[in-house]
Parts: structure tokens; sequence; C-alpha cells
């Protein structure tokens, strides 16, 4: 299929609406992406007239919604490329994948002294569950810096693995930077030396296609709501082998095969750790917005991105006054950047925001990131596949405001 961004756009009612008087230019879809009208109907037809419970009734429309909600799994798996459907676990994104890999494979397995080598460039999501098992269990976390263009050496990660080193957990994507990881090479030295590797896919997926099994990496998080589909949505790739590794996490329905007074059996894995009613309408929402994707196919969609960021990079190199941070050149369309002089970045987003130009500023859950970086804080521009040069264009004539009006 050819890509038609004048369709694309259609397929987005939110697009068409104007905040503050003025068209809206959508550019925080690294924070969140909006949803095509696909999904919504999705959604709308699920509670409409395909709701029930999943998993637990005998009913007509619990075993539809089953069926619906089931599907979702091996779309899953093919949109990450993974040839077994039941490596996918549903979740509520890639937070509560990364903490269900922190307490159900990290957990029971590491001991005071083992290493977790991470990148600086790493989401709170893909630090904190981390964080916790060094101060619980005297784990030591060992951070790689990326390098004065935010390109991250895939040498540097591998110099800091050692034979105490039980769990990579890098990013695939740079929320902040764009930057755009090495985990092929990564995961290789690291199953060369014994560890494990997580990656943090929320950002990458969205962009360019993903193949688990060409990475070979153990643990591959994604979030829905990143992915043009429902908040609450989302999905880990486990690999069959940790999978029968890990302990369960959330106790609760659903997980179990029989529970008595004094004993307990577990469903089998994937559901084995997707405890409780699940957000039953929100992945059947997430199937279709990975269908559109597919639909339109991943390489379309990143080579328009490529198109908007050799557009975007072009223009913004341009602003002398306008500090980016992020040069990386493979980088995705994400723009960090700070204005020479003293305007916060809160400002900046704020003018811009009056302009209908949606932005993100602040530490982007990446304090780490900003404190390698000497900042407090960045505005961030973040594209995705609906937005147009001419997008770009009223970025950069709302910065040049912003620097006539605190420059
Ligand atoms: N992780 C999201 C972001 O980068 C919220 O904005």
């Amino acid at each position: 299929m050819t890509f038609n961004i004048t369709k694309v756009r259609e397929d987005f009612p939110i697009l068409k609406r104007e905040v503050n008087g003025k068209p809206l230019v959508y550019l925080d879809n690294g924070a969140s992406a909006q949803k095509p009208q696909a999904v919504i109907d999705a959604v709308t037809q699920a509670y409409s007239s395909e709701y029930a419970n999943v998993h637990r009734g005998l009913h007509y429309l619990s075993n539809l919604a089953t069926d619906k909600y089931e599907s979702v799994r091996s779309k899953v798996a093919k949109f990450l490329n993974s040839s077994v459907e039941d490596s996918i676990v549903f979740n509520s994104g890639t937070t509560e994948g990364i903490n269900l890999i922190a307490y159900a494979w990290a957990m029971p397995r590491l001991q005071a002294g083992d290493e977790i080598v991470l990148s600086i460039m790493e989401h709170h999501a893909n630090i904190i569950p981390w964080h916790f098992l060094r101060e619980r269990m005297g784990i030591k976390l060992v951070w790689v810096d990326v390098d004065a263009n935010g390109d991250l050496d895939p040498e540097r990660m591998i110099a800091a693995m050692t034979e105490s080193t039980k769990l990579v957990a890098i990013t695939h994507l740079s929320n902040v930077l764009g930057t755009v990881v090495d985990v092929k090479t990564i995961t290789k030295a690291a199953h060369d030396l014994g560890a494990v590797v997580l990656v943090d896919g929320s950002q990458a997926a969205v962009h360019m296609p993903i193949d688990v099994e060409d990475i070979d990496c153990d643990f591959y998080a994604i979030t829905g709501h990143k992915l043009y589909g429902p908040s609450g949505s989302g999905a880990i790739y486990i690999k069959p082998e940790r999978m029968a590794e890990m302990r369960p996490f959330m106790g609760g329905g659903d997980m179990i095969r029989d529970v008595g007074r004094e004993v307990i059996t577990y469903n089998d894995a994937p559901m084995k750790f997707e405890a409780g009613t699940p957000a039953i309408v929100q992945q059947i929402g997430l199937g279709v917005a990975l269908d559109y994707m597919m639909d339109i196919g991943m390489e379309n969609i990143a080579s328009h991105e490529k198109a908007l960021r050799d557009y975007a990079r072009e223009r913004l190199d341009g602003l002398n006054w306008l500090n980016i941070q992020g040069k990386s050149l493979g980088k995705a369309a994400i723009f960090s950047f700070t204005l020479n002089g003293p305007a916060h970045a809160h400002d900046i987003s704020t003018v811009l925001d009056k302009k209908g130009i949606a932005v993100r500023a602040g530490h982007h859950c990446a304090q780490p990131l900003m404190e390698h970086l000497g900042v407090s804080s960045t505005c961030r521009a973040s594209f995705a596949m609906y937005n147009t040069k001419g997008e770009v264009d009223k970025l950069v004539d709302g910065l040049e405001f912003c620097q006539e009006l605190f420059g």
C-alpha cells in the first residue's frame, strides 16, 4: 500500500479540531498518540453491542468478547514478529510489563551484588523497578552514558557488562533524544555473558518495524496508547524459556486453575500472568490499532517519518538560538530543545499552545538523562505518521515568535 498522508489524516477525527482558535498541530505523540476512527468505532462497538467479561462465561456475549480479546494476542505476536502467540502477556502498558519482569523474573533469581546494566536515557518505567531491587535486595545498577550526539555506542554497554551482570535493561528508542539503540548487538553480547535482556519498546514500536526474534531479546515491552490504541492497553513479549522461569506476580481470578484452603495450582502461561478482569475493550482497540498500522505498513510509516525528521532537522538547525538535545543521525522524529536565554521550557510550551501547537515540556520521566545533559527540563516535539512538513513550519514559526518574546 502507498502512504497517503491526506487519507491518514482523515482517519484521525481529532486532527480536524481547533485549539485556542487555531488548527491543532499535535506534536506530543511521544506522550500519547491520537486514535484513528477505526479504533474509536471498535471501542464503541465493543461496549455498545459486544460487551461481557472474558474467559468466564458460557453465554454468547462472553464467548464473543473472549474471541475478540484473545484474537489480539496473535496480532501483537505478528506485530512484534514472534512466532509463538503465547509469548505475549497482556497488561496495561510498559510500566506494568517491566514491573512484572522485576517481580516475576528478576526478584526470585537475582541476589545481592548482581548487576543490572542500563543506559542513562532510560524512561523512569525502566529505572524505578530496578531501583526497587537495588533498595530491597542490594542489586547494583550500572549506568552507561550516551555520547555528545546522544548516540549509545553498543561497545560502551558491552564494556559495562561483567560476570555479575544478570540483566540488561535498555530502551530501543529514547523518548527524549529520539536515539535508536542497536539492541541486537547488545543482546548478543549480554547472552554471551549469560545475562538476559529487556527492551523497552514503548517509543520504538510506533516508528519502525519490530522483530523480537531477530533482536533475540528476552523481553520486549510495548504500550498501546502510544501505538494509536486505547490507554490502559499493552503487552510484553516474553521469550518462552524466560516465561517458564517466572513465578506469578499478581494473584487473583483467571491466573489460577484450582484454589483450595492449603493448595493452589496456576493457569498456563500467559494467563498465569494476567490476574483479574483485564482491560477487555482497550485490548480489542489495541488489536484494531495494530491492524491499522500493519495495513499502512510499518516501512511506509517509518519512511514518512524519516522525511519529516530530515525536514524538521534542517529547519530547526537553522535556528541558531535553539539548543537541540540529541543529534544522532539515525534518530526518530523526536526533537527536545531549549532556547538560549531565560525562557523556561514550560513558557515555550504555553506560548506554542496558544498557537494550537501541542508539545511536551518537563523532564519527560527521564531525570537521570536530564542530569547528564545538565538541564532540568526541555521542550519536546514528537512526530507521528499523521504529521506534515507544514506542521514543522508552524512549529518553527511558533519558536521564532517565542524567541522574539523571550530572547
Ligand atoms: N513516556 C511518555 C513521554 O515520553 C509519557 O512523554
